[in-house]
Order: structure tokens, then C-alpha cells, then sequence
């Protein structure tokens, strides 16, 4: 059972007045990795977790938003096999489910999947390896563009964060009230990502979420407090957590 994120107001995400969606808007799913850490057979957004591809409950969860338009970046020759798993998620999208190429970096499979969202306000950039996003986190990043030009999801760190030097020593405590750790959904003003992504291809290859090209870029970013579940699968164990989570 996937958990959910009941509250509707959250202050802090900074919208103040009347919320609401933008007027069109489609994911992007990005599935295209290897998942070489986890080591499946399989390539991680397609391996199963409680008994359904990875990647179908983000889509599910997307669904239920109310996006109605989703692409999906599948790794380079598993086309065939992903429209096949992807069958029965198709007809949650009132503005279809469309498969693109993914490319040998995350960013360059963000860029493949937004080539093929069509012309829309806002896009909502989303990892399938994080298969607990709850609806109403993506709704909280793209109502919140209304005030920004993207707004990612982010968790508060726990941990005390220290910076060590090649030698191990430590040369200094952050001050861990001001830091978050960056996951997705991240949301963005699609004219802004479209000229975000378009930079050099190393700049591009560096880039390990699509933010901080719109920080580059000059953009405002917000962050966007995620539920706890919101945890990334990289490993056989956050798979055995998240199939404990979703059964
Ligand atoms: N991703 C992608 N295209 C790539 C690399 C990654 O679409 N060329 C996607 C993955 O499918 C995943 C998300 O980006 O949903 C986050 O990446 P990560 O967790 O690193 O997944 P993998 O790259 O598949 O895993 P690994 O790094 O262990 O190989
Ligand atoms: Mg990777």
C-alpha cells in the first residue's frame, strides 16, 4: 500500500492564495539507467517491486495528480519490452503515455523525454527509481510554480554534515539548518528547462539533478519539504524497503 501525504496546506512551500495547477502540464519520467548498483537482471525502472514494474507506481502516482500527459525515457534497446511493461499504464494519461530513448547521462534522457512532452506550461521531472512519491508532492511542485521558476523536492537533512579534506580530516561543520537533500519531483517552467538543458554536453554529464542547470541559468528555485517515504531505490536494500512499504 503506498503511503499517502494527506495535508493540503503547507505554508511553507511560499504560494500564498489561491492554488492551482498550471494551465497544461506533462511528466517526465526518466527510467533510463542501467541500475548497475542494484545489479538486477533487469534495468531498475523495470525491475519488480511488489509485483509491478518500478516505474508504474510513479506513474500511478502522477495519474492521480491529475497530470494528464507522461514520457517516459526508457533505456536504448528495451523499447519493445518497456512498451510491454508500460501497457497497462497508458490509459491513466487523458493526453497519452509516450516511450522516448533515454541517453547515456540522467540529464540527457530528461532532455529526450521534454523533445517529446509537446507544448506545454510546466513540466514535472521525476526519477522512477523513487516509487513513493505521493500525489499530492507532485501537485505541491507544480502549484508552487506559481511563485518560482522551479520547485524541487527536498528533505531536511538529519545527519550533521562535515566537509573532510583527501586525507580524512574534517575542515569544517556545516551549518545543517540551511541545507536539504535534493530529490524529485522537481517541477519547472518548461521554457526555463528547455534553455537550462541547453548547455554543453559536459556541463550537462556533471549535472546530477536538472536544478541546478536552472540555477546556472539564473532561475529561482524553491524546495519544496518531501514526505519521509520519498527515498531513492539504489540499492537490493532500499529495494527490499520499498517492496515492504508498497505490498
Ligand atoms: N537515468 C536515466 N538515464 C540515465 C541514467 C539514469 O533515465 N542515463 C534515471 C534512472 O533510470 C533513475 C534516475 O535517473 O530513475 C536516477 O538515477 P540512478 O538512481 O543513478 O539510476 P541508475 O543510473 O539506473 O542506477 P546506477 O547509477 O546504480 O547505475
Ligand atoms: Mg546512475
Amino acid at each position: 500500500m503506498r503511503p499517502t501525504d494527506r495535508a493540503s496546506e503547507h505554508p511553507a512551500d511560499g504560494v500564498g492564495g489561491h492554488r492551482q495547477m498550471p494551465g497544461s502540464c506533462a511528466a517526465l519520467v526518466v527510467a533510463a539507467g542501467s541500475g548497475e548498483r542494484l545489479g538486477a537482471e533487469l534495468p531498475k525502472g523495470f525491475v519488480a517491486v511488489a509485483g509491478r514494474p518500478l516505474v508504474c507506481w510513479s506513474l500511478d502516482a502522477i495519474a492521480a495528480a491529475g497530470v494528464p500527459r507522461a514520457v517516459v525515457a526508457v533505456p536504448p534497446g528495451h523499447g519493445a519490452a518497456a512498451e510491454e511493461a508500460l501497457a497497462g499504464s497508458g490509459g491513466a494519461f487523458p493526453l497519452g503515455l509516450a516511450l522516448v530513448e533515454g541517453g547515456a547521462t540522467r540529464s540527457e534522457s530528461v532532455r529526450n523525454a521534454l523533445a517529446a512532452a509537446g507544448e506545454v506550461e510546466a513540466v514535472v521531472v521525476h526519477d522512477a527509481a523513487r516509487p513513493l512519491a505521493t500525489p499530492e508532492l507532485f501537485r505541491r511542485t507544480l502549484i508552487a510554480l506559481a511563485e518560482t521558476d522551479a520547485a524541487i523536492a527536498a528533505a531536511p537533512l538529519t545527519d550533521t554534515v562535515k566537509e573532510a579534506g583527501p586525507d580524512g580530516l574534517v575542515v569544517r561543520t556545516h551549518d545543517r539548518s540551511r541545507l536539504w537533500a535534493i530529490q524529485t519531483p522537481q517541477a519547472f517552467r518548461t521554457e526555463i528547462l528547455r534553455r537550462a538543458l541547453d548547455v554543453p554536453d559536459d556541463v550537462l554529464a556533471a549535472a546530477t539533478d536538472d536544478a541546478s542547470l536552472v540555477e546556472r541559468a539564473g532561475g529561482s528555485v524553491r524546495v519544496i519539504e518531501s514526505p519521509p517515504a520519498n527515498f531513492k531505490v539504489t540499492t537490493p536494500h532500499d529495494l527490499a524497503i520499498a517492496e515492504s512499504l508498497l505490498c
